[in-house]
């Protein structure tokens, strides 16, 4: 997800500059202070973000690292997934979730997504599983749902079936990071998670940055040394191929005045969405997404789905404003990943047609809203 085309329009996508302002004063302290310190890399900073972090989600071990998509290679290699294994993604996700898996030597196998949350479907996983072994080529290991726009998937249903299974679950919340499934944070869901704090993503940074969740100690070990070249007790001891995967301690010095507010966002988001929600909830020209029970999404986007999407961005492009499309190609249909092996995905496929989001962060006020709902009412009535 970028945002960057989307700011020059008039009514911004997604408007940071507004988050700054708020955050001020104590925000450029931070950044000096950091600067001051002199160590930019895994300063101190980086040790407070990961404490204040775990914290937060309800999970005992944060480990920063350098962006959302290492985040996850990181656990994968933790957990020695590589070759031979099959690691089961959504189809309609972005790239990231299935590049790891290759990049770690593991298939990725493709399953599709449901059509009103956009997260895994149950039912396609377990054909997925069932394909894997019925084929026997390849060693079923890993589950990675995403929270796509930042709902969490259904870990109602996909985590017995990652028990039953036997498979790990490991939850790409790049886009989630701070959703909540009965009261407990996307971050603490499943063995491991991975987080991204791209600019545009709910908490996110000024550059590159991700981080790893888990309770498990001896994971949260490999992980500290993969993200430092494979390192040993000592630095220049190495006991396994690893990575430099670091969090520069700038990003950390932010990420902690932004955790301090991030709460109060969330709520922000919600009430956004509420209205968008109830705005066109008498439409039927337009679908909105829904909400599984005992879950709170972090609107990382708000994504509707229209019958005629060329149309309708051109409509809105007219008005001022902007909307953009997350994804265009399922995973599944694209020429990197086109030859790894899928259960059929039709859903992810219409919803690469349909789908389209529209502004959302946490100072979008009322009357610019009122813009938005009335050109989206206008283009779809
Ligand atoms: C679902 C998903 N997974 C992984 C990533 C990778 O995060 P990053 O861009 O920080 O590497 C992203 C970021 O766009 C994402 O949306």
């Amino acid at each position: 997800m970028d945002g960057g085309e989307e700011l020059k329009e008039h009514i911004p996508f997604i408007d940071l500059q507004a988050q700054r302002r708020r955050l001020g004063t104590p925000l450029e302290a931070a950044i000096k202070a950091a600067v001051e310190g002199g160590q930019w890399i895994l300063g101190p900073q980086v040790g407070e973000l990961e404490r204040a972090l775990a914290v937060w989600a309800g999970v005992k071990h944060a480990v920063a690292c350098a962006n959302g998509t290492d985040a996850i290679l990181l656990i994968l290699r933790a957990w020695e997934v590589g070759p031979g294994d099959a690691v089961f993604v959504p189809a309609f996700t972005f790239a990231a979730t299935a590049e790891v898996v290759v990049l770690a030597g593991a298939t990725p196998v493709f399953v599709d997504v449901l059509p009103d949350t956009f997260n895994v479907d149950p039912t396609s996983l377990i054909a997925a599983i069932a394909l894997v072994r019925g084929e026997g080529k390849l060693k079923a290991k890993v589950v990675m749902p995403v929270d796509l726009f930042g709902q969490p998937a259904d870990y109602h249903t996909l985590s017995p079936i990652a028990e039953r299974e036997g498979l790990k679950l490991l939850c790409d919340t790049a886009q989630g990071f701070g959703g909540l499934l009965d009261g407990k944070r996307a971050g603490a869901i499943g063995d491991a998670a991975a987080t991204s704090f791209f600019p545009a993503k709910p908490l996110g940074c000024y550059g590159d940055g991700g981080a790893c969740f888990t309770n498990d100690h001896n994971l949260k070990e490999a992980l500290l040394s993969l993200r430092m070249h494979g390192q040993g007790s000592d630095r220049y001891e190495h006991v396994r191929i690893g990575y430099n995967s670091r969090l520069d301690t700038i990003q950390a010095a932010i990420l902690i005045e932004k955790l301090k507010i991030f709460d109060d966002e969330i709520r922000e988001r919600n009430s956004v969405a509420k209205r968008y929600n109830e705005a066109f909830a008498g439409s039927n020209r337009l679908v909105t997404p829904r909400v599984i029970d005992g879950a709170t999404s972090t609107w990382a986007q708000y994504t509707i789905k229209v019958d005629n999407r060329t149309k309708f961005q051109a409509d809105l492009k007219a008005a001022g404003i902007p909307t953009a499309v997350y994804y265009p190609i399922p995973l599944s249909g694209q020429k990197a990943y086109g030859h790894y092996p899928s259960v059929p995905t039709p859903v992810s496929e219409e919803l690469s047609k349909r789908v389209v989001s529209l502004p959302m962060h946490p100072y979008l006020d009322a009357p610019t809203q009122k813009r938005i709902i009335d050109a989206v009412l206008s283009s779809t009535g």
